[in-house]
């Protein structure tokens, strides 16, 4: 059985881009927290109104919430998942050891890029409201301006927290919680740092060394 993924890195750094290769590539499922909570507010579900003006100012959801929304949707049992964007602190570490992994193997990929580099590609980026492809304006425009390359729908949006201002601030919310999530990883030898600021084609391989 292949390791458990655990995708840690800053909003951008471009977990969810390599977390679709992995899952067409090497038969993993994507578990996203962000995916989910933005799934609940377009639902319109009592956890979607909770959690929408936290998301749109760029703060995280309290850890609880993330409790139980992992429960609703993970099942580990025989499946091999890439978390991303869970955990987010150091308690959240810990749930996903003891609740979650119970000893299971895994790896944390920490994509490693200087942040500086991250506004820009937050800004620009589009992802197909259809089929969820990820595109980005200035490094990975669509073919045609406005149509999905892959299941050529019409419907390129940009994320509501991908603006300059709560970009400053999931940046340095990121920058005050990350280290005590590294070390966790650290402590144990299950972290693995790729160089995320390299062509995607060249990340993807950094990561598929490290499963190997
Ligand atoms: P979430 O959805 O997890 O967002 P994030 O962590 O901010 O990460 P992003 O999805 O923005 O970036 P990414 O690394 O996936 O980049 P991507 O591949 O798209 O969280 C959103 C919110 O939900 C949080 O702010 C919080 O409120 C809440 N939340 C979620 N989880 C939580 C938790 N556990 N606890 C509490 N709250 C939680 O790439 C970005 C762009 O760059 C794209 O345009 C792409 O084309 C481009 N790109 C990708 N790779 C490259 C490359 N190698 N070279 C050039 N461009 C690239």
């Amino acid at each position: 059985m292949k390791p458990q993924l655990i995708f840690l890195g800053a909003p951008g750094s471009g977990k969810g881009t390599q977390a679709a290769r992995v899952v067409t590539q090497l038969g993993y499922e994507h578990l996203s927290t962000g995916d989910l909570l933005r799934k609940e507010i377009k639902s319109g579900s009592e956890l979607g109104k909770k959690v929408t003006a936290i998301m749109d100012a760029g703060n995280l959801v309290d850890d609880l919430t993330m409790i139980e929304l992992l429960k609703a949707n993970c099942d580990l049992d025989g499946k091999n998942y890439i978390f991303d964007g869970y955990p987010r602190n150091k308690d959240q570490s810990q749930v996903l050891d003891n609740e979650f992994l119970k000893g299971v193997a895994s790896k944390a990929i920490y994509f490693d890029i200087d942040l500086d580099l991250l506004a820009e590609r937050l800004i620009n980026r589009r992802t197909c409201g259809d089929c969820g492809e990820i595109y980005n304006l200035k490094s990975k425009p669509p073919a045609k301006a406005g149509v999905c390359d892959k299941c050529g729908g019409s419907n390129l949006q940009q994320r509501k927290d991908d603006n300059e201002e709560t970009v400053k601030t999931r940046l340095g919310v990121f920058r005050d919680t990350i280290e005590p999530v590294l070390a966790h990883y650290k402590a144990q030898d299950r972290l693995v740092r790729v160089d995320a600021s390299k062509e995607s084609d060249a990340v993807f391989k950094q990561i598929k060394q490290a499963i190997d």
